[in-house]
């Protein structure tokens, strides 16, 4: 429970609570419920984030924040906080890949990497990818939808994020249908070893070796391929911009780990958002907000629901002193809910800006072609014109990246 002197929110505006205020009623609902079966601590940690802004310490859980600019402040600050300690990613990562990580993902070699890479997601890479891996498997999926079929959004969307990874990562692969599930099922479990790790990031032995062998599985392939991936594969992309191999094998592991549960999360999220709100009727009639309508499903989704953080050295924020080893989550789903509820011609927030890709130097490296891959959607459900509508719905359940696990949509009736 929260200590009470914490409680005391600041007096600003009246306190908008995303859980009930802000999305429309039966859209609301259903994100909800998509969080609780998820995750059953999670709307009660969004919840207490109505208390968070700026912050709120909670005893075993330590600092969270649900305030954007509070958030801001924490990713932007690499003296004063780290994702490598207990509490963070790279701590998690560091126990199944080595110690290499600690270089890699937040040390020097970090800015390095991020530096070399940061031409591999362009808007115009990004859209080329989505072109190259996807067209023909949309244009099936669009002629279901044409012959007034149905079609189960969610799986697509996996098969899809697997075929992404497929042909990013230069795999080997049948090219079915159920070839592209098993590599999202593999990125999936891979994820899923951060189950359970939100108060703690001490890895048992046993789910290291799994780690390991899943990593193994992933990007055994590259040593390989390096010297000859074409050049447009993020492999020979990797190489051409001078990153090592090691140094390629590790990002591999990170966009299949990154960019899979969350983009396959938010392509089926934000066609129930269009339905539940009625949305996808102003979008029919303005499809020149298109871009505004997958940055709306992007905040108000925000598939990655938290990011954790440990104090590295004593500070003071929002007038409260967080002591080296403690630890933040910042709280990206209700800060980015707070700002209202999903509209298709709403403008960019210039407080959130994309806080659901984070901030600062681990912000989102496949922000362009996550974008580019919901825009698809949107043209695969409203290209021709004419409203879908939800036919049934399943949440996944127990799993790291709140997401449908069915989602069926038909143009018929
Ligand atoms: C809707 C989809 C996505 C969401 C919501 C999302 C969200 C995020 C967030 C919040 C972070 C920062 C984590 C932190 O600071 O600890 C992150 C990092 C990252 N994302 Fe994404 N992501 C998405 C899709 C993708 C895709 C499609 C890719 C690439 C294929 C990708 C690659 C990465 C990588 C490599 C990082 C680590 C960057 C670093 O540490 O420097 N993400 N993502």
């Amino acid at each position: 429970m929260p200590v009470a002197e914490d409680l005391v929110a600041p007096a600003r505006e009246r306190v908008l609570n995303p859980l009930t205020d802000g999305l429309g009623r039966s859209a609301r609902a259903h994100e909800h419920r998509l969080l609780s079966a998820a995750r059953p601590a999670l709307p009660v940690l969004n919840w207490l984030g109505m208390f968070a802004r700026p912050l709120l310490r909670v005893p075993q859980l330590g600092w969270i924040t649900a305030d954007p600019l509070t958030a801001r402040t924490v990713l932007n600050d690499p003296d004063h906080f780290t994702l490598l300690s207990e509490g963070g990613v790279g701590h998690l990562w560091a126990q199944i890949l080595g110690d290499w990580v600690y270089d890699l993902f937040d040390g020097p070699g970090h800015y390095d990497l991020r530096t070399r890479s940061r031409e591999l997601f362009t808007e115009k890479t990004s859209s080329g990818f989505v072109q190259k891996a996807w067209a023909p498997r949309l244009a099936e999926a669009k002629a279901v939808l044409d012959a007034g079929g149905e079609l189960d959004l969610a799986d697509l969307s996996r098969v899809l994020v697997g075929q992404m990874v497929v042909t990013l990562l230069g795999m080997p692969s049948s090219g079915t249908d159920a070839a592209y599930r098993e590599i999202f099922a593999t990125g999936e479990s891979l994820a899923s070893i951060a189950l359970g790790t939100t108060a703690d990031t001490v890895l048992p032995p046993h789910k290291v070796e799994a780690a390991r062998t899943i990593v193994t599985q992933l990007t055994g392939h590259i040593g390989e391929a390096f010297a000859t991936a074409p050049s447009d594969t993020i492999i020979g992309r990797c190489r051409d911009l001078g990153l090592t191999l090691q140094e390629t094998q590790g990002l591999s592991t990170l966009l299949m780990v990154a960019g899979t549960e969350t983009a396959a999360s938010a392509m089926a999220r934000a066609a129930a958002l269009l339905y539940d709100t009625g949305e996808q009727h102003r979008l029919l009639e303005h499809p020149e907000w298109r871009e505004s309508a997958v940055r709306e499903a992007l905040r108000v989704t925000s598939p990655a629901p938290i990011i954790g953080r440990s104090v590295l050295a004593d500070l003071e924020i929002g007038g409260r002193t967080l002591r080296a080893g403690e630890r933040i989550i910042v709280l990206t789903w209700t800060a980015n809910n707070l700002a209202g509820e999903y509209r298709v011609d709403r403008e960019y927030i210039p407080q959130n800006r994309q806080l659901w890709f984070g901030a600062g130097r681990h912000l989102c490296l496949g922000g362009p072609l996550a974008r580019a891959e919901l825009s698809s959607i949107i043209e695969l459900l409203l290209g021709d014109g004419r409203p879908f509508r939800v036919v049934s719905r399943r949440y996944g359940r127990r799993v790291l990246i709140p997401a449908y696990e069915s989602l069926v949509v038909t143009k018929a009736g």
